[in-house]
């Protein structure tokens, strides 16, 4: 039998938590001949939530879970982590400026990216989900300076998949026809989905539809689709969203497949005018276990606005969290 996995959940009493510890347990995150150990991380106030999803999960019997333990330490959380799922943050409350919540958050991924840095296994692989998602993995990677950079990620795949299902509805078309569609930037309302190098059952997508309709319809329905689920369910995105982060660990880990691609925020090396150190989404395979860039696309002057309008945020987010004193 193989060796357990050890993930690492944070935030894991909460409704991401919630929908993505039995699927991780039930083989869907690494695999379902991989068994794993699980680790949930909370704040004191929430250990003995965490506790019952802890003896629910025992309850599943799920023949791959090896374990479960619960923490409100990070550094015990962490020890020997191969897989951390960051998904507990300091959510935005009424009256909160932007600068309290980057610094409410940098308290939290600041000690969380130390004590990844202090303890977890040499092949980590960090998501972080929590909001803002992609300037909270950039602060737990300053964090982190022993573990390669480009082991820290931030989700937008859950932008990604919101993206490939409204295309599957407008073309008619299964959402298992359509390849290289891309996210770019910011996992905010700033982020850009790009469909010009898209294919639906093997035809352009930007030959089915009209500039219109993307620029009216299909970008800002995407960029806002987080609200407009909150407007309606009445609570935020969790099952969507701990099903992308189940998405993007198995691409990860087991690769994108031939002639597609997806969406990851990762650490930019400079491709495509983002500067080099941001953590934004670019169209990325994976392989051998490492994500790529996709390399030379043409970038009309249309994406090109819009890839310049979130990177130039995610540039401020990180001169704020600078400014504060968060990262150097
Ligand atoms: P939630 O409020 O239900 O749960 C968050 C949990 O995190 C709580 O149980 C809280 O006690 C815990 N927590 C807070 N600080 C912590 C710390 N320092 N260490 C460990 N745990 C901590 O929130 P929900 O709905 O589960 O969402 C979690 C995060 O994911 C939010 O920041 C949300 O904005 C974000 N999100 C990101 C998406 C993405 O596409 N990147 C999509 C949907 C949500």
């Amino acid at each position: 039998t193989k060796t357990p996995v050890t993930v690492t959940v944070t935030g894991a009493a909460g409704q991401i938590g919630y929908a993505l510890l039995f699927r991780i347990a039930s083989g869907h995150l690494l695999g379902a001949d991989v068994p794993v150990r699980l680790r949930l991380l909370e704040i004191p106030a929430a250990t003995k939530a965490a506790q019952g999803t802890a003896m629910e999960l025992d309850d599943c019997a799920f023949p791959l879970l090896a374990g479960v333990d619960v923490f409100d330490d990070p550094k015990a959380a962490f020890d020997g982590v191969n897989v951390a799922l960051l998904v507990g943050a300091r959510p935005r409350t009424k009256g909160m400026e932007r600068g309290d919540l980057l610094e409410a958050n940098g308290g939290i991924f600041g000690p969380q990216g130390a004590a990844i840095n202090a303890g977890a296994a040499s092949d980590v692989r960090v998501l972080v989900v929590g909001n803002p998602a992609n300037t909270n993995a950039l602060i737990a990677q300053q964090h982190a300076p022993d573990v390669p950079a480009d082991r820290f990620t931030a989700m937008t795949r859950l932008d990604h998949n919101r993206a490939l299902a409204q295309l599957a509805k407008k073309l008619n078309v299964p959402v298992a026809e359509l390849r290289k569609v891309t996210i770019w930037g910011n996992h905010s309302a700033t982020q850009y989905p790009d469909v010009f190098h898209a294919e639906a059952a093997g035809r352009p997508v930007k030959d089915l539809v009209d500039q219109a309709w993307l620029a009216d319809e299909f970008i800002p329905r995407v960029a806002k689709r987080g609200a407009e689920i909150i407007e309606v369910r009445g609570a935020s995105s969790a099952a969507s969203a701990a099903s992308a982060a189940i998405d993007h660990v198995h691409t990860w880990v087991n690769g994108t497949r031939e002639g597609d691609w997806t969406s990851a925020a990762i650490v930019s090396d400079g491709s495509y005018g983002v500067p080099a150190g941001l953590i934004s989404s670019f169209p990325v395979v994976a392989k051998d276990g490492k994500w790529e860039i996709v390399q030379g696309l043409e970038i009309s002057e249309f994406s090109r606005a819009r890839i310049d309008a979130s990177v130039a945020e995610l540039q401020e987010e990180r001169t704020a969290v600078q400014g504060l004193g968060l990262i150097s």
